[in-house]
């Protein structure tokens, strides 16, 4: 018999975990334990619980044997009935959610920007942050794990064998979280800045959109394969693109002198200094 899992606010990213974990592959016989038998959605509306349940409807049936409650203005009873508590509410509602059930018997993982564990700590003694992102709804999302020093190793695999459905995660020590938020879950919009700019280039310069779109995507998506398979720098990588007194090296010295890296650096550090001072609030 497995355990319940509650989605304490089940809006974007809830939805991507949802996704994730109710679509996994089937578990190996070492990892069945890890898998919800039943996951109950929370919602405070009634518009967005029927947002989650119109997303169940598209799923197939899940590998695992996971049902799923979608619910609105039911949070307590939700919990209640959960062993495992996922937090998935922007953070100006966390405190007001939390103070509303009893999570403290329960592991509570918290996907809220800039909440530590200490302070969830107030909630719970058994803490998982986890920072993740947006492609995280199409299976090519990025998280970042932070566990408090309650968790027990089975947990630890527990939430990793979960949040991993998601594409790929990684832990971390919580002083790393607020640089995870801005790498990780500002960074989609980092790169779509970088993809904008480069469908820009080619539509100044007479390509139409769609295939300067096009190009775009296959060119990023290339990119970074080609470092995730090869496992060479960055930098090694972008020197075997650049010819003698070529067109490559000519546009990287016009990039760099704009301050493209400088730009990238301080905007990140800036969403993470945003970031340090969101559970503050
Ligand atoms: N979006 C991102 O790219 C991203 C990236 C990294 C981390 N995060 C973190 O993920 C968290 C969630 O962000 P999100 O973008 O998924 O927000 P979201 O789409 O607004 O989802 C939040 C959900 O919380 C629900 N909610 C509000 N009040 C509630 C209550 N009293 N009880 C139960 N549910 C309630 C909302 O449902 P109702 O509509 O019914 O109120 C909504 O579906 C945030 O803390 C954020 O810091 C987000």
């Amino acid at each position: 018999m497995g355990y319940t899992l509650a989605i304490l606010g089940c809006g974007v990213m809830g939805q991507a975990l949802l996704s994730a974990i109710y679509n996994a592959p089937a578990a190996s016989p070492e990892t069945k334990e890890f898998y919800p038998s039943k996951i109950i959605t929370c919602n405070s509306s009634k518009g967005s619980a029927g947002n989650v349940e119109e997303l169940i409807k598209s799923f197939g049936k899940s590998a695992n044997d996971i049902e799923v409650e979608t619910t609105f203005d039911d949070n307590k009873r939700a919990v209640n009935e959960a062993q495992v508590v996922l937090l998935g509410t922007k953070p100006y509602l966390a405190q007001e959610v939390l103070n509303s059930v009893n999570v403290s018997e329960k592991l509570l993982l918290s996907l809220v920007a800039g909440w530590t564990i200490e302070q969830l700590g107030e909630y719970s003694q058994y803490v998982t942050r986890i920072m993740t992102n947006t492609p995280a709804k199409f299976g090519y999302g990025m998280a970042v794990l932070s566990h408090s020093a309650r968790v027990s190793n089975h947990n630890k695999s527990l939430v990793k064998e979960l949040v991993g459905n998601i594409g790929d995660c990684i832990e971390l020590p919580e002083k790393n979280m607020d640089a995870a938020t801005a790498l990780v879950g500002s960074g989609p919009a980092f790169v779509l800045l970088m993809m904008e700019s480069l469908m820009e280039s080619g539509i100044k310069m007479g390509i139409p959109l769609k295939e300067s779109k096009q190009c775009a995507i296959k060119v990023l998506e290339g990119t970074a394969k080609m470092v995730e398979k090869t496992g060479e720098h960055p930098s090694v990588l972008k020197h075997q693109v650049c010819t003698p007194g070529g067109t490559t090296i000519a546009g990287l010295c016009v990039m760099e002198e704009k301050g493209v890296r400088s730009g990238i650096v301080k905007g990140v550090e800036e969403a993470a200094a945003v970031a340090s001072r969101l559970g503050k609030k």
